[in-house]
């Protein structure tokens, strides 16, 4: 899968996954909940075959039965941390947060960019915001790593993008869960029907014309349509 030392569209995906499920046991289906409170690429060690290990749990916290957050002192990395833990002088924190490095993180694959780049122009610097910037403008396919060499499907790419623009909600009890985040990654992975096909030819305009693919189920749509609120927020 990979190409003069860049990895391809596929093995990123698989990378990404990979750590998405892991973020989804440590949050959901262990007692007490894990928050990591470090996710980011250095963080994500991959094999010969791409399975992605979390590593790193030097910063991470227990969540107890009940408990929504813990108040704890700002640690991560920065370009990483959620809006709501960096800049609370309290700390608040609770899984919602590694959803939002999750989201950073997707963003670095899809992008090749560091979450902040100060060799960029001013309204790059900070690639969340770039990313919404350039969503909102219908932009999107002008986003992937250039270093890429077989370019992702249209629909794979914005689905990707939608996934982590949802992860970075500012509001984080619209994050979703990275139980969904996990389900929404994956249905990329399913075959496209001849008629989709047709159609995404047809298609090879902006975010708006996402919700009129056919391959999309309802629950999916939704989880859309908020993103897409949100980018234009
Ligand atoms: N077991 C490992 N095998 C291969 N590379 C590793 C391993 N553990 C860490 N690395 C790599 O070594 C480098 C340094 O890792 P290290 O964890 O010390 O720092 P970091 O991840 O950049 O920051 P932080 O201290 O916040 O985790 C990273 O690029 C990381 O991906
Ligand atoms: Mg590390």
């Amino acid at each position: 899968m990979r190409h003069h030392g860049y990895l391809t569209w596929e093995a990123r995906v698989k990378v990404l996954l990979g750590t998405a499920k892991a973020l989804a046991y440590l949050h959901e289906a262990i007692e007490p909940k894990v928050v990591h409170r470090d996710i980011k690429s250095s963080n994500i060690l991959i094999d010969d075959d791409f399975n992605a290990k979390v590593s790193d749990f030097g910063l991470a916290k227990l969540l107890g039965a009940g408990k929504s957050r813990v108040t704890t002192r700002v640690m991560g990395t920065f370009g990483y941390v959620a809006p709501e833990y960096a800049n609370a002088n309290t700390g608040l924190l609770n899984e919602k947060s590694d959803v939002y490095s999750f989201g950073v993180l997707l963003l670095e694959g899809i992008t090749g960019r560091d979450p902040v780049d100060y060799g960029r122009p001013t309204n790059e610097v900070n690639l969340v915001d770039w990313l919404k910037m350039m969503v909102g403008s219908r932009r999107s396919e002008e986003v992937v790593d250039p270093n890429i060499e077989v370019k992702p499907s249209t629909r794979a790419l914005k689905r990707a993008l939608l996934t982590a623009l949802r992860c970075v909600d500012p509001d984080s009890e619209k994050r979703p869960k990275m139980s969904q985040v996990v389900r929404m990654l994956e249905s990329e992975e399913y075959p496209l029907a001849r008629v989709d096909r047709r159609q995404r030819r047809r298609n090879q305009g902006g975010i708006a014309e996402i919700e009129s693919q056919r391959e999309f189920s309802d629950t999916d749509r939704s989880e859309i349509q908020g993103s897409r609120e949100e980018s234009r927020g």
